[in-house]
């Protein structure tokens, strides 16, 4: 089989900015400092066993500390927490300084506002490029709040009205 072609990366990200995704926070807290990025890769993998996945860049600074957690806590966004998305895709030193949470079952971050939460371990690491792919096994999760989703879509936020 021939070499894949070269694909050039912009083109690669404007093609698929054009998949709408919705916005999660992942958090966990080693040795009990809270740590969290704004993730778009979430996705439900598996009923049975309840398996969901994520997938943290090679350059992520919170993923080594998540890691090391060995768990996770996925926290789907609402409607109107576009700024908690943005100050969780910053690189601010301590990004929950001035932010409302509490502890999930496991143990990890569950913001304030959130749709929704999925409390996970980690179950597998496979690697996926300049990613890697992350598989969680599902402890406990809930729907925290009634409401819209924020959404991602051509590299803007969106609403999807319910
Ligand atoms: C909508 C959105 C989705 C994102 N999805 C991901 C993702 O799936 N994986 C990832 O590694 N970074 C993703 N990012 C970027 C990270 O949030 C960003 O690089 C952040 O600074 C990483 O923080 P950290 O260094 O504390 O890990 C996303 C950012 C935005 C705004």
């Amino acid at each position: 089989m021939a070499d894949p072609p070269d694909i050039d990366p912009a083109v690669f990200r404007q093609v698929l900015g054009h998949f709408p995704t919705g916005v999660t926070i992942v958090t966990a807290a080693p040795e009990r400092k809270p740590v969290g990025l704004a993730v778009g890769s979430f996705t439900s993998l598996s009923l049975d066993p309840p398996l969901v996945a994520f997938c943290p860049s090679n350059t992520s600074t919170s993923w080594p500390h998540i890691e090391s957690a060995g768990q996770f806590c996925v926290n789907i966004l609402a409607s109107d927490q576009e700024g908690l998305c943005r100050h969780f895709a910053g690189k601010s030193e301590d990004k929950f300084a001035g932010i409302g949470w509490k502890h999930s079952p496991l143990g990890s971050p569950i913001l304030d506002g959130v749709l929704a939460w999925i409390d996970c371990t980690i179950d597998a690491v496979h690697p996926g490029g300049d990613h890697v792919i992350v598989v969680g096994r599902v402890h406990d999760l809930e729907v925290a709040t009634e409401g819209g989703p924020l959404v991602f879509f051509r590299g803007g936020y969106g609403r999807f009205e319910v």
